[in-house]
């Protein structure tokens, strides 16, 4: 199966959002991955809602919205009603996760569960037939343009074997520092979505890295 690409626009120019949205349109992008910081739960700010309306306007292609940041169930609904597809929630700020999963389907959104590095897998054990994707962060939720952490494979192996044993529907996304080194191990360990912020847009030529990526 072909890979699922997902452009961040974190690393986009925001001074030309359009421009850069109508790339990802006319791209093999799948995509728009839509970063939400909250200077609490990370260490920095990003966008908010109406940066998300704009780019809906624009986009021809689902808007992955993820959520770092604390209470998110205080804001789901406005990004679904901004044009979210997805949304993820971070595991390590909901401390009732079970019930923001349930808020994200009653939405009607994809709903996405985020885990930062160090959470292991297993805290999806008693979530992972409700979820639609999981975003396995390998690089510390924040910032962009960061680099790959490796113990990543290993926990791509483990999210594999519990999706299969509880024949879960949820996708595998991998967010953070996913380069040319790393995306068709990445595949191979059973990702099936990349996110790519730097990779993509500190190249002169966005549209072919992410041709590139998707024919992996
Ligand atoms: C990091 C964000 C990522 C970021 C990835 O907190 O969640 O989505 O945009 O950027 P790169 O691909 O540059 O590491
Ligand atoms: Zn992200």
């Amino acid at each position: 199966m072909k890979p699922i690409i997902a452009p961040s626009i974190l690393a986009a120019d925001f001074a030309n959002l359009e421009r850069e949205i109508t790339m990802i349109n006319e791209s093999e992008g799948d995509w728009i991955h839509v970063d939400i910081m909250d200077g609490v739960f990370v260490p920095n700010l990003s966008m908010g809602i109406p940066v998300v309306e704009a780019v809906k306007r624009h986009a021809r292609k689902p808007l992955d919205v993820h959520l770092m940041i604390v209470q998110p169930e205080r804001f789901v609904e406005a990004f679904q009603k901004a044009g979210a597809a997805t949304i993820s929630v971070h595991a390590e700020a909901c401390p009732h996760l079970h019930r923001n999963i349930q808020q994200l389907k009653q939405l009607g959104v994809q709903a996405g569960v985020a885990l930062n590095p160090h959470t292991p897998i297993s805290v999806l054990q008693h979530v992972i037939s409700e979820i639609d994707l999981v975003c396995v962060m390998s690089v510390n939720p924040g910032f962009g343009g960061q680099k790959f952490i490796e113990g990543t494979y290993q926990k791509i192996k483990e999210l594999r074997r519990l999706i299969s044993e509880t024949g879960s529907k949820a996708l595998i996304e991998i967010d953070g520092g996913v380069n040319q080194a790393n995306a068709k191990p990445l595949l191979e360990a059973g990702a099936d979505v990349l996110v790519a912020g730097n990779f993509v847009f500190s190249s002169s030529q966005p549209k072919e890295v992410i041709r590139q990526l998707k024919a992996l």
